[in-house]
């Protein structure tokens, strides 16, 4: 990217001042919107705004303007005696204009089955991780654009992916506690805690914002099945929009009813949400999908037909395997995983023929990107 921006011509219009830069660009940039983004209306430390907008009137205007002798942008407002001086680089980081002509890339690398062939490819040594920001950022890359990753040869002690964890953020406490323990328990509360097959899923999709990602701590696995498979639901999504785009509709504008049957809660935990969300940008934001967990539907009877027949199709395709990869955890792996892009599941397994018990954590998906945006920078 260029770097030593100029502005080479300034024009006044009644809302915006059009600015022409020296590569030949050009930007609006509106009156109030300047007066808000004046950078004395942040307090310098805690980098607040504490100018007020609602003070100035919308008729505020520029009424003189100029690039001063150290090269910013100086505005002296029609009203409230006050002069801004801006950073011309800052304007042109910042300018909506052009900002809003750039074409949209979408952070997510799509997948299906062919990643069986490559699955070397989301895997990364723990230590690597814990000793290197070069390896968290690894992690951190495969987590936000491929949504998996595979941390290899993590410690097998209780709690011990913490300290792993704890390099992105802390992590997302629910009533399932931290960690909560995938095992088989008598009179389970949820069907993860059985020995039985677990259909692809995501967790938790009663609740208004579930977790964002998910970390499967495997401490022992030598029992007879548990086979681990996962899908990108946004590619089966991208699929649909692209093949079968009346289902797709469908599922973006449909709220379906999530409900959380768990007796041991003294609380109903209940959310409508479609099973598929997109951005501004249209991009794909999450999935809803858990055959457990989905309540019993209350859409109008009109649509009813339409909405089974989209979930049926939709769910198909997100065991079809075409789309799902399929692996068995070892000891000491970390399944990582975007919780509202992936669904996960297992085969059934044998309790008598030896132990299976892994470790499960919740993190927000802000703490990832987040973190990922500030290592990067
Ligand atoms: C879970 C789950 C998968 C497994 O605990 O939410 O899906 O392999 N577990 O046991
Ligand atoms: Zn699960």
């Amino acid at each position: 990217m260029q770097e030593n921006y100029s502005i080479k011509n300034i024009k006044k219009n009644t809302s915006y001042l059009e600015v022409e830069w020296n590569d030949g660009q050009k930007s609006k940039f509106n009156y109030l919107w300047l007066r808000d983004n004046c950078p004395t209306a942040h307090d310098k430390d805690s980098r607040h705004r504490m100018f007020n907008i609602l003070k100035v009137s919308t008729e505020i205007n520029a009424k003189k303007y100029n690039i001063n002798n150290q090269g910013k942008l100086e505005i002296e407002w029609s009203e409230g005696e006050h002069i801004s001086y801006y950073d011309v680089k800052w304007l042109r980081e910042n300018c909506y204009t052009l900002k809003n002509k750039k074409k949209y890339n979408s952070p997510y690398t799509l997948w299906d089955s062919s990643l069986q062939e490559n699955l070397d490819s989301i895997k990364i040594d723990h230590d690597e991780i814990l000793n290197s920001d070069r390896g968290l950022i690894k992690w951190l890359e495969l987590l936000h654009h491929q949504g998996i990753a595979i941390v290899k040869n993590a410690p097998t002690g209780e709690k011990s992916a913490l300290p792993l964890l704890n390099k992105i953020s802390h992590t997302r406490e629910t009533f399932f506690k931290t960690p909560f323990e995938v095992i088989n328990i008598p009179k389970p509360n949820n069907s993860a805690y059985t020995a039985h097959a677990l259909r692809n899923h995501m967790d938790l999709p009663w609740f208004e914002n579930p977790p964002g990602y998910q970390f499967l701590h495997c401490l022992i696995n030598d029992a007879e099945g548990g086979e681990s498979s996962a899908v990108d639901a946004f590619a089966v999504a991208d699929y649909l929009r692209k093949n079968e785009n009346e289902i797709f509709e469908t599922l973006v504008n449909t709220p379906l009813r999530f409900r959380d049957k768990d007796y041991t809660q003294v609380a109903h935990r209940s959310f409508y949400a479609p099973a598929i969300t997109l951005t501004k940008d249209g991009d794909y934001n999450d999935i809803r999908f858990s055959v457990a967990t989905m309540d019993a539907l209350d859409c109008h009877p009109d649509i009813m037909e339409k909405v089974y027949k989209a979930h049926h199709r939709f769910g198909n395709l997100l065991h079809d395997d075409k789309f799902q990869i399929k692996f068995k955890l070892e000891k000491g792996d970390i399944f990582s995983f975007n919780n509202r892009r992936l669904l996960h599941g297992r085969t059934a397994y044998n309790p008598n023929s030896g132990h299976r018990h892994l470790q499960g954590y919740y993190m927000d998906r802000d703490e990832i990107i987040g973190r990922l945006s500030f290592l990067k920078k």
